[in-house]
């Protein structure tokens, strides 16, 4: 037997190696060694090179790097990469055709199209920490690669409609005792790569010893009675991923139906249908659009300052979130408070929310401990000394934020980074009150800040890269995803609020009821409705900038009184139980109040407006392009570097619907042009309010189908 050759490149992603009969397969395609085209074209010409070479009577596929492989290159899908000769289809037709035996050696992962890819190997060997699934789905797609075929000969109708209708992968173990994996690689996982490679060869070498190897498409279908009506009635209307669920249980009761070759057909014709329409297209797009968020180009090569402890101002509604987020990152934390009171209450609170999460069975008493013993409450403003980065999460007042400040700047040590968690104020003025405004950084957290994953990172004139780069480092560390964005009124996602708020007040004066423009945009998608959400807020905060910038509103410009009469009735949303609805109290379901359909008209009447019937397309439409028009003057100004940013700012801050793709998308999906020709006519009928972006005349002048592109 001749022994380890070195390995030769077949293609820029897969190589060749002999060892002794065993030709060994390694892709390597960074990061999750997804199946594009160079990958495939790779696996083609190395299962041929092998079965065409006398000296190797068998073949083990391996996945360099962390995981076997994360499934199609999804960087390649409506591109021709994606089409280009040869399909994994191409591929398994050679090797259920072969002779020899085609093994597939599994760590990491084995998602979508590469469990797919494996599943048409003879043998799967797989370490005991491996992952296996078909989690299609989550994008809104079928499997397109014969999972929904094969996986169901393997495992049975009803584990195999299990797996992917969830998308929620097995473990080796598991897969090995439900007939989808032959052996685990014990130890393997410990060992490395290598390990598992070598139990791959030898499990390949045994099977080179028959002339038959299990074909999973020649394998019938498991006998077992499932309902397929009663599965499609099953699946839940809201579900955001019904149609591909549904989907998916057509292609796997065709799998009990039809011949393979039929059913394989049949399958990736409903992964066609999918992965052209928008809401798959848009999950594709948030998807890479969470990835690109963090990057930060300007931070390359500098060093990042150490954050082992942490430190946060008040402890209030955000203050508790905040300090959760970096205990469960297992960060100390110090909360530091100006009242006793304040202080355990937020301590209890943090306690209750960690016994909730226990109750639901996501965390171990022991570990309620662990989390709350990192978590030092203190009245002692000293304690600021000991941390590396210091959140302020005190009122909303520039006067107190810069008295912080102030002191921080004294106290602190000179490497800390000095963090505001301000949902509106100028972080340059706050910068402004210490002698190292380079330190300072806006770290906007979203409430409920232990759960939601957004995190808008402000950049003031002049922070430091330095900084920057360890907050959105650090962002990830605790779980969140970072947007840089830079200073002006509300950021980016409390910007946009103010015109789709605007829109929804307008909206009502001219005759839509609260609960008709909630429900439009409910409908539409949105977690919440504009005016349930700002009962949720609180309406007292927008009420006090109202008043802020009262002076300066231009007088030619329409203005809704709403909101601020509602306010005025000392109704501030759910916390005084009503707001633009009223609420039992201890509830937070929003009840019609007719008192509030009556203020509303009396506004109307007021600003000489004719009530009118309102359909949802108008409310969907105004609401919409409201944030459209205001995130084109957002990207043009560089306070979001880039569109997708904005859309993962409302995906992951707003409730957007990630299907739609966040706001940014959605115009696209519209067509920029068509979104402009609406804005312009909205303008002609609703006034200066509608003075389209300047960024978004000059794509549509110029043909530009996305808000990236030549920029
Ligand atoms: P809050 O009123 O619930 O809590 C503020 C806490 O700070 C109180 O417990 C108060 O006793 C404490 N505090 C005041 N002065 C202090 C001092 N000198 N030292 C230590 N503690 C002090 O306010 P909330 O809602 O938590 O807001 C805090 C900050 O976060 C504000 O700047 C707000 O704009 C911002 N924010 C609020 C969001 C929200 O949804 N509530 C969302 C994002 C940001």
């Amino acid at each position: 037997m001749s022994p380890i050759t070195e390995s030769i490149p077949l293609s820029p992603t897969v190589s060749y190696a002999q060892h002794g009969d065993v030709a060994v397969l390694m892709l390597n395609n960074p990061p999750v060694n997804g199946l594009g085209d160079t990958t495939r074209a790779g696996l083609h010409a190395g299962i041929t090179r092998a079965f065409e070479d006398d000296a190797i009577a068998a073949v083990v596929i391996a996945g360099a790097g962390k995981v076997f492989c994360g499934g199609a290159d999804i960087r390649q899908f409506n591109t021709p990469a994606a089409t280009a000769w040869p399909a994994s289809r191409d591929i398994l037709a050679l090797v259920e055709a072969a002779k020899k035996p085609v093994v597939a050696a599994i760590h990491g992962v084995a998602l979508g199209g590469g469990l797919e890819f494996a599943l048409g190997c003879h043998y799967r060997v797989v370490t005991a920490d491996a992952k296996l699934g078909l989690p299609e789905v989550n994008l809104r797609l079928v499997p397109g690669g014969g999972g929904t075929q094969r996986l169901p000969r393997l495992v049975g109708v009803k584990r195999a409609l299990e797996m992917i209708q969830t998308g929620a992968p097995v473990g080796g173990r598991e897969a090995v005792r439900i007939g989808l994996a032959d052996a685990v690689a014990d130890g393997a996982e410990m060992a490395g790569a290598a390990a598992l490679v070598t139990r791959a060869i030898e499990v390949a070498r045994r099977a080179a010893q028959s002339a038959e190897h299990p074909v999973a498409s020649r394998k019938d279908v498991p006998e077992g009675v499932v309902d397929f009506e009663a599965c499609l009635a099953a699946v839940s209307p809201k579900a955001r991923n019904a149609v591909a669920q549904k989907a998916a249980i057509r292609c796997v009761q065709a799998a009990t139906q039809l011949p393979i070759a039929e059913g394989l057909a049949f399958e990736r014709a409903r992964f066609e249908e999918l992965v052209a329409g928008n809401e798959s297209k848009s999950l594709r797009h948030i998807f890479f659009a969470e990835r690109e968020a963090p990057k930060f180009a300007e931070g390359k090569g500098l060093a990042l300052r150490p954050i082992e402890r942490v430190a946060v101002l008040g402890s209030g509604t955000m203050g508790v979130g905040i300090a959760m987020s970096y205990a469960n990152a297992g960060i100390p934390v110090a909360l530091i408070e100006r009242e006793q009171a304040a202080l355990d209450r937020g301590m209890s609170l943090i306690r209750r929310n960690y016994e909730i999460t226990a109750s639901k069975g996501k965390l171990k008493p022991e570990q309620i401990e662990a989390r709350l013993a990192l978590v030092t409450p203190t009245l002692a403003f000293e304690a600021v000394a000991e941390a590396d980065l210091v959140v302020e999460a005190v009122f909303e007042d520039m006067a107190v934020k810069q008295a912080i400040f102030k002191q921080l700047d004294a106290a602190c040590k000179p490497t800390a980074i000095l963090a505001t968690n301000t949902s509106r104020l100028d972080i340059d003025v706050i910068a402004g009150a210490t002698s190292r405004p380079g330190d300072v950084i806006g770290l906007h957290f979203f409430s409920p800040a232990n759960v939601m994953k957004l995190l808008e990172v402000v950049r003031g004139r002049a922070t430091s890269a330095d900084v920057i780069a360890t907050c959105m480092a650090m962002a990830q560390r605790i779980q969140k995803i970072p947007v840089l964005v830079g200073v002006c009124e509300g950021f980016v996602g409390n910007r946009m609020l103010t015109p789709y708020w605007r829109e929804a007040g307008f909206l009502l004066e001219e005759g839509a009821s609260p609960q008709q423009v909630d429900g439009a945009l409910t409908r539409f998608g949105m977690a919440m409705g504009p005016l349930t959400m700002a009962d949720l807020a609180g309406m007292d905060i927008n009420w006090a900038t109202r008043k802020r910038l009262a002076p300066t509103r231009p007088a030619h410009l329409r203005y809704s009184r709403v909101a601020d009469r509602i306010c005025e009735l000392g109704r501030f949303g759910q916390k005084t139980n009503g707001g633009y609805y009223r609420y039992e109290p201890g509830s937070r379901t929003p009840i019609p109040d007719p008192l509030i359909d009556e203020l509303i008209a009396d506004c109307a009447r007021e600003a000489g407006i004719a009530r009118r019937e309102i359909c949802d397309a108008e409310i969907v439409e105004r609401t919409m392009l409201a944030l459209v028009n205001e995130g084109a003057r957002i990207i043009e100004e560089g306070i979001a570097r880039r569109a997708s940013d904005i859309d993962v700012v409302y995906v992951h801050g707003y409730g957007f619907p990630a299907w739609r793709g966040g706001p940014m998308f959605y115009a696209e999906t519209l067509g920029l042009d068509k979104v402009l020709a609406r804005i312009l006519a909205l303008r002609a009928q609703h006034g200066a309010h509608w003075e389209a972006a300047p960024l978004l005349e000059r794509l549509v002048a110029g043909g530009a189908g996305s808000f990236d592109s030549g920029r």
